[in-house]
């Protein structure tokens, strides 16, 4: 989604906002801008692409001034061009904004009847214009903020320059998250944390339907109705993170190698190793009285869930509703009291699984959210807090989040299962063994596969259609397996619960079709032998991604057989994850893609 950045302070601001900008890289984008006030006079530099382009603009036309505002956009309304691109101009405004105006329509028309002339196709230019016009009508920034602010519907976060006010910058906060940067003699607005991590580890959050005022040495925070209100600042973790690739070619490599460490990091923070057993006790959600747990989530989060949903009910017994959050809450599913909500986000600031949280509050439901920003709208809206100690994750394609995720679900279930006595200590004690070995075994995974990987991965960047397949909690995994493959190779692909392949997919077999099959040998192995047979009776290769048992047991030929130790059924969601995110990774480097900013792709969707 778009970044957004704003400084007011003593330092030439330019090349600062665009610093704060690459640090927003990640949110993915299509054009980026900055504007300043220099004697007293707004002006502004934009390009289309990425932000060594702005960097250019500037070089060649350098732009002064101690106070500016800058943003990356990645574009809902008008194509990703430099006249849409942010900050948008009125006369005597300047605007950047994140997320999407829904009543920009009637808006403009009354307008444009009223004189205004635009100059894009943008919604994000009917705040700017009617900033000017209700200034034009004699009232002051605050008044015509806060009448314009009652005209929008939909979500926003923003940050506006008034030419006449040199020291001051607003911005306002309706959906996507906006945060004040608190410096010495400087103030910042910025998109999170991270792109204030420069300047600042002193952070105040906006609620929603905030608006705010900073100026070098001020922050006035107002509610929706206009008082003034005292929001708690936090020392951030925005910071704490070094946000680099370090040796690797892309932050996804890096973060797919990264998960040995950061599992370990969140297993230790729910699992005492010493006694083999989950820390945490269900006091922040009563599992044990729960007739039925509602959990939504979106893309991989949401895979992640249906793994979960596996664990929930086999070692809890506890029924789990299940849906993408951008179903979830128009199915209205009937909801009772004896119910919780767990919703599952790596960025905490997903509009549709955010959406969702609130519809299931607004019931009275428990809310408890696995995120991996503490500081997240998500997690701030939700009862029950269970972090994923992933550290920032910068690719957009999600990877050790995920695995991250799964280990914090692996944990609530065996919470639950304890609660709930379905779940015996013995029992549990061995769920956590196998968990315990996982940062270890994943490194192993790693030195045996990566080569044949890659070597594979220039196989498959040949095809343009690929199935994954598994069954049991393969079966999410094959699903989120085709979504990496897809969202950073483009090549199309699609994960389906092996059992079904007879149902339908099978009629797209043939050598054009490679399938990859996830199969560990567990109880649903020789089912899985038999759909393998069913795809090479019909000339479809095969890629197995097994362990050594099911390795020896199956003598049918493959176009690879990815073996992998044999583990504990519960764990082997977790492991089998990092070969799956290393063909995706290594296809798409072949395919010399974006593999960090997949084309189209936002790395935190703040809009429904
Ligand atoms: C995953 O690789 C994608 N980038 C995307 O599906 C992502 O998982 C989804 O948008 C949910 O994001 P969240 O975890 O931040 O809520």
């Amino acid at each position: 989604m778009c970044g957004i950045v704003g400084i007011v302070g003593k330092r030439e601001v330019a090349p600062l906002l665009v610093d704060a900008l690459k640090r927003l890289e990640y949110r993915g984008y299509d054009s980026a801008g900055v504007a300043t006030i220099h004697n007293g006079k707004l002006e502004r530099r934009r390009a289309e692409g990425k932000l060594i382009n702005l960097d250019t603009r500037l070089g060649e036309h350098p732009l002064a001034g101690h106070i500016g505002i800058g943003h990356t956009r990645w574009a809902t309304h008008g194509a990703p061009t430099e006249a849409n691109a942010h900050p948008h101009f009125s006369q005597g405004v300047a605007v950047v904004h994140n997320g999407i105006i829904e009543n920009f329509t009637p808006l403009r028309a009354e307008l444009i009847a009223n004189g205004a002339v635009f100059h894009s196709q943008t919604d994000t230019e009917v705040v700017a214009q009617l900033l000017t016009a209700y200034r034009s009508q004699g009232l002051s920034p605050r008044e015509a903020m806060q009448k314009t602010l009652g005209r929008l519907e939909g979500a926003y976060a923003l940050a506006i320059l008034f030419e006449d006010q040199p020291d001051m910058i607003m911005g306002a906060r309706s959906g996507p998250p906006l945060a004040i940067g608190h410096g010495d003699g400087e103030m910042f607005l910025g998109s999170d944390a991270i792109a204030l991590a420069p300047f600042t580890d002193e952070i105040t959050y906006l609620d929603d339907g905030d608006w705010a005022v900073i100026t070098r040495d001020s922050a006035e925070i107002y509610d929706h109705d206009g008082a003034l209100v005292e929001r708690s600042s936090q020392i951030s973790q925005g910071g704490v993170y070094v946000v680099d690739k370090g040796n690797h070619r892309h932050f996804m490599e890096k973060e797919i190698y990264e998960q040995p460490e950061v599992v370990s990091h969140t297993l230790s923070h729910y699992i005492d190793f010493a006694e083999g057993r989950v820390k945490l006790d269900s006091s922040q959600i009563d599992f044990a009285n729960l007739d039925r747990l509602a959990m939504s989530a979106c893309g991989t989060a949401y895979y992640a869930g249906l793994i979960g949903k596996y664990w929930f009910e086999r070692f809890a017994r506890l029924p789990v509703e299940i849906d993408v959050a951008s179903e979830f809450r128009y199915r209205e599913i009937p909801l009772s009291g004896k119910m919780a909500a767990l919703f599952i986000s790596q960025s905490g600031e997903t509009a549709d699984t955010l959406a969702s949280l609130r519809y299931c509050r607004d019931n009275g439901l428990t809310i408890g959210a696995v995120v991996n920003v503490r500081e997240s709208t998500i997690a701030r809206e939700s009862n029950a807090v269970f972090p994923t100690l992933a550290g920032p994750e910068i690719g957009v394609a999600s990877t050790k989040a995920f695995t991250c995720q799964l280990s914090v679900l692996a944990a609530l279930a065996m919470i639950a299962g304890r609660a709930r006595g379905t779940l015996s200590s013995e029992d549990e004690a061995a769920m956590v063994q196998a968990l315990v070995e996982l940062p270890r075994l994943s490194n192993e995974v790693f030195h045996a596969v990566q080569p044949q990987i890659e070597m594979l991965s220039r196989e498959l960047s040949r095809f343009k259609d690929v199935l994954y397949l598994g069954r049991g909690t393969s079966f999410p995994l094959a699903l989120e397996g085709a979504l990496k493959l897809k969202e950073i190779s483009y090549i199309h692909a699609e994960g389906y619960a092996a059992g079904e392949l007879k149902h339908g997919p099978i009629a797209l077999i043939d050598e054009n079709m490679p399938v990859i099959v996830i199969a560990p040998h567990d109880r649903h192995f020789e089912k899985t032998v038999s759909n393998m047979q069913e795809v090479a009776a019909r000339g479809g290769q095969i890629i197995l991604i097994t362990d050594e048992k099911g390795a020896a047991a199956t003598t049918l030929e493959t176009m690879a057989t990815i073996v992998l130790p044999v583990v504990d059924e519960i764990v082997a969601p977790i492991l089998y994850a990092l070969p799956v995110q290393l063909i995706a990774y290594h296809t798409a480097v072949f395919m010399g893609t974006d593999v960090d900013q997949p084309r189209n792709l936002a790395k935190s969707v703040t809009v429904e």
